[in-house]
């Protein structure tokens, strides 16, 4: 959990790494269908356009889906879901009938402005989706991807004005449902600023 650009896109990916469990990024499913041209990419890229959350039945539709894959079976981190109290709540019930309760909750916790800062420089490779920013973690080449050579773009909803919108969306409708997960006695709060590294370190040592 975390504001737009708090960094849990970054830190899901090398906690996925080091314990060899699968990351689950509901954005990156929904961007992945939009690219495709699928009939829930058409639905979705209307609301991600205005930095508003695609409709709840949606989005838990498929993540249970992808909670059924293979590489799920040892585990998997949701990174972006749940967003809604009603996501919180159809994930408790999903997972109660798999006999698999969530082991712990992270939120990273950056100031808005900063994480402004990071949206605002977001690059991201139209290949192999690699991450990178203009200042904190510049490419060799501006316009290229490190990894893979591809072509570097900015996120449609990185829009300065966009990017304040789905900070407001996100005080009014995901920040209740830190409180469903406080009271549940999952939280773990990790403080999002310095480095990737730093805060790697931190969320390791806070879930073990
Ligand atoms: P989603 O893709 O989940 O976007 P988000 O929550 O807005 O978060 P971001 O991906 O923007 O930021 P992040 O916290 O992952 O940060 P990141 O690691 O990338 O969702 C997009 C849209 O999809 C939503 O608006 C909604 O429409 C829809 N959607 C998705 N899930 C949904 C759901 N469950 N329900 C309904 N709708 C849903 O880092 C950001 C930048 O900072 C990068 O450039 C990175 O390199 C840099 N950075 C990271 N860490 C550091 C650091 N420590 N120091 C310096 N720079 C850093």
């Amino acid at each position: 959990m975390g504001t737009p650009g708090a960094g849990k896109g970054t830190q899901a990916k090398l906690l996925a790494d080091r314990v060899g469990v699968c990351h689950i990024s509901t954005g990156d499913m929904l961007r992945d269908a939009i690219r495709r041209g699928t009939r829930l990419g058409l639905e979705a890229q209307r609301y991600m356009e205005q930095g508003l959350l695609v409709p709840d039945d949606v989005v838990i539709g498929i993540v249970e889906e992808r909670l059924r894959a293979p590489d799920c079976k040892h585990g998997f981190i949701l990174d972006g879901f749940p967003r809604t109290l009603a996501q919180a709540r159809a994930l408790d019930e999903l997972l109660a009938r798999r006999g698999e309760p969530l082991t712990a909750v992270m939120l990273i916790a950056v100031p808005r402005d900063e994480a402004i800062r990071r949206l605002a420089g977001r690059r991201v490779c139209d290949k192999c989706g690699a991450m990178s920013h203009v200042a904190f973690d510049p490419p060799a080449r501006a316009d290229r991807c490190d990894r893979c050579g591809g072509g570097l773009a900015q996120r449609e909803d990185d829009r300065e004005d966009t990017i304040r919108h789905r900070m407001d969306v996100y005080a009014r409708e995901t920040a209740p449902v830190l409180e469903h997960y406080r009271g549940a006695g999952l939280l773990h709060e990790i403080e999002g600023t310095g480095s990737r590294e730093d805060v790697s370190r931190r969320v390791a040592a806070s879930v073990g």
